[in-house]
């Protein structure tokens, strides 16, 4: 992303600490009478022993959990990602957004060395307190990273899950593997407790089988805060799960960044989520970021003409101020929302130029050269004839 960075550091949104706002009275937080005292959890911020190596020491100079910087992800001469740059401060829930194959979960791959053997990466991606790029880096520094610095949280908990395991074992197998408690011992009680505080209590020695989804899911996210993380990713981690199950897994996401001060990255397709979940969000497409900004801004003054769009046909009250909400077709009495013209086309098969320019009713020929972003680092859009703009 070619950014014009006019604003001083520390004034920069993403630069600053904004984790107290991350409180779990926060009036965003959905189900808030669910999992009390969580903001306390005693025990588990305790980290006695760490063993992490001196090569993990903190040597970052920014105050960031997460900086990418020009990540391009790509398949043989196929660019996947294209220069995504992205920052997460300390305590701080961004969202990422965007439809199905924008490039959001190939960003969190990417992040946590993930990637399939096939896809490889170019950029720079830095952690605070490790003192070297993930990009490139040998799995076994990732495996020394990934369930200690950064954990993650992903749409189907079976993937992460073992099934000839009980789950309690799984918690604290993630505690002992990372030496983050004394022994085997210390890190059961340790593991019942979070099954606890993720209302599981009573299921240490289920199977994962024994359990519903919902249930899975939040045996996935306890191991995933097992460790006290800097920084958790969560990929769509409530998108397979019924509304009410959604709501509380939602929070109890929520408690727990805000009980350990964790940074949250959080994707999903799912705007409303975003409102409630995130302080300042991402709009992926094409796999670019194309908008970027604080939650309120994004979604109340979009620039990004596909952001405008994505709002309009989104449920949240803004929608009736995008460009497209006059096309609202009533159907009967129940008005129908608006789409977005045609659909993401499929990877490789973007256009030169504005990535979203073939679905675009404010394309013109200037489009056809790649817009330059305009703002902030923190804050800022690329199009050529962005909404609110005084000739728009
Ligand atoms: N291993 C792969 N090989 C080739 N193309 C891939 C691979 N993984 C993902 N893609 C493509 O990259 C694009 C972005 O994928 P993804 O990051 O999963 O999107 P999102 O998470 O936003 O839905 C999609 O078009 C997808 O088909
Ligand atoms: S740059 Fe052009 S095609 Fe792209 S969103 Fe803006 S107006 Fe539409
Ligand atoms: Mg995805």
């Amino acid at each position: 992303m070619t950014a014009v960075d006019d604003t001083p550091a520390d004034s920069r949104p993403d630069a600053t600490a904004p984790h107290d706002a991350a409180t779990p009275g926060d009036a965003a937080a959905p189900g808030d009478a669910a999992a009390p005292g969580d903001a306390a959890a005693p025990g588990d911020a305790a980290v006695p022993g760490d063993a992490t190596s001196t090569e993990e020491t903190s040597t970052a100079a920014d105050r960031n959990v997460l900086t990418v910087r020009g990540l391009t992800v790509g398949v043989r001469t196929q660019v996947l990602v294209n220069d995504v740059d992205l920052t997460v401060g300390p305590g701080e829930r961004v969202g990422l957004i965007g439809e199905s194959g924008s490039g959001k979960s190939l960003t969190a791959l990417s992040i946590l060395g993930l990637l399939p053997e096939d896809v490889s990466a170019t950029g720079s991606i830095r952690l605070a307190g490790i003192d070297h790029d993930l990009i490139g880096a040998r799995e076994r520094r990732m495996s020394r990273i990934r369930g200690r610095h950064l954990a993650m949280v992903f749409q189907e908990p079976m993937t992460a899950l073992n099934p000839t395991m009980r789950i309690a074992d799984q918690i604290a197998e993630a505690m002992l593997i990372h030496r983050t408690h004394r022994n085997r011992r210390a890190a059961r009680t340790a593991a019942v407790e979070l099954l606890e505080r993720v209302q599981l209590q009573g299921t240490d020695r289920a199977y994962p089988h024994q359990l519903s989804g919902g249930q899975r899911q939040r045996v996935v996210l306890a191991i995933a805060l097992a460790n006290d993380p800097a920084l958790l990713i969560c990929d769509e981690p409530t998108t397979a799960l019924d509304v009410t199950v959604q709501a509380m897994v939602l929070d109890l996401i929520l408690r727990g960044v805000a009980a350990r001060e964790s940074a949250l990255l959080f994707i999903t397709h799912d705007l409303a989520v975003v409102a409630t979940v995130c302080q300042r969000v991402l709009v992926m497409y094409g796999g670019r970021v194309v908008e970027s900004g604080p939650v309120t801004e994004v979604f109340t003054r979009p620039r990004h003409r596909y952001t405008q769009g994505l709002l309009a046909a989104s449920d949240l009250e803004s929608a009736d101020s995008g460009p497209l909400a006059g096309s609202a077709v009533v159907d009967g009495d129940r008005p129908r929302l608006p789409t977005i013209p045609g659909n993401v086309p499929p990877a490789g098969q973007f256009p030169d130029g504005c990535v979203f320019r073939t679905r675009c009713t404010h394309a013109t020929n200037i489009c056809a050269t790649t817009p330059a972003w305009t703002g902030t680092s923190a804050q800022g859009f690329a199009c050529h004839h962005p909404a609110g703009a005084p000739d728009a």
